[in-house]
């Protein structure tokens, strides 16, 4: 079955919005001069920057050896682990997340791992897609998939939790929720649906035969193009957003 794969310099021409788009959840997290923060999949490292910047001690961790080599490259402390087996004990004031636990499908030991990690009193800030999140997008590429007989051989890569699943999973391992919330984000892409599905869904392209990969992008962005692409010709993404805040007593 492969797997999603990222490629830091496509990535950075077709996916930076995802960074700027973190804007809001750093907001929350209101980093301090000093804390020693973990950003669990830290990716290429752009966001993770600018933690330092503001005097925080940072590490990333991201289960992409391609993204760890891109985030070492602006010098930062980034270590290739998978966010389902963290290995930290209780030496962070603070667990950052943005765009990256939707792909992190063993909720519950991500959490268990973030617990962990956290010093007492620490938080644990994060936003993901959440439930409904590229729904529009997913229906059609499972649809093309299916009909080139491939759906059961590339199941979905990620997890859109509802605010009380993921709030239920967050007190069940003791944290405290003090915020959590869904909203619907749609976010306006750089280039055409074909692009987002080549960035995003690699694992699903990888899966089709070469000769027929041009045919699967446009039958998935025609299907979608009443949907999502506006009368100037602009495409978007149905994302949907699940933001929370909590803390460890
Ligand atoms: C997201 O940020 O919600 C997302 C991005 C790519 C694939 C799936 C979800």
């Amino acid at each position: 079955m492969p797997e999603q794969s990222w490629n830091p310099e496509d990535y950075d021409q077709n996916a930076r919005f995802v960074t700027d788009l973190g804007a809001g959840v750093v907001e929350l997290l209101n980093p301090q001069p000093g804390e020693r923060i973990l950003d669990l999949g830290c990716g290429d490292g752009v966001l993770t920057k600018k933690f330092v910047e503001f005097g925080c001690r940072v590490v990333g961790v991201d289960a992409s050896p391609e993204f760890i080599v891109a985030a070492r490259g602006l010098g930062l402390d980034a270590r290739l682990m998978d966010g389902q087996a963290l290995i930290f004990n209780e030496e962070f004031d603070a667990v950052f997340s943005n765009a990256a636990l939707h792909w992190m499908k063993d909720m519950e030991a991500v959490i268990d791992g973030v617990w962990r990690a956290l010093k007492p009193g620490g938080r644990f800030v994060a936003e993901m897609g959440g439930h409904g999140n590229i729904e529009k997008i997913e229906k059609a590429t499972r649809r093309a998939l299916r009909k080139r007989g491939l759906d059961k051989k590339v199941p979905e890569p990620n997890v859109y939790p509802s605010p009380e699943e993921y709030g239920a999973l967050l007190e069940k391992r003791g944290l405290r929720v003090n915020q959590i919330q869904l909203f619907p984000r749609p976010t306006p892409l750089p280039k055409d649906m074909k692009t987002w599905v080549k960035t995003f869904r690699k694992n699903y392209l990888d899966a089709v035969p070469l000769k027929d990969r041009e045919a699967f992008l446009e039958e998935i962005q025609e299907e979608i193009r009443p949907l999502l692409c506006g009368p100037d010709g602009r495409w978007s993404a149905d994302y949907v957003r699940l933001r929370f805040a909590a803390s460890k007593p």
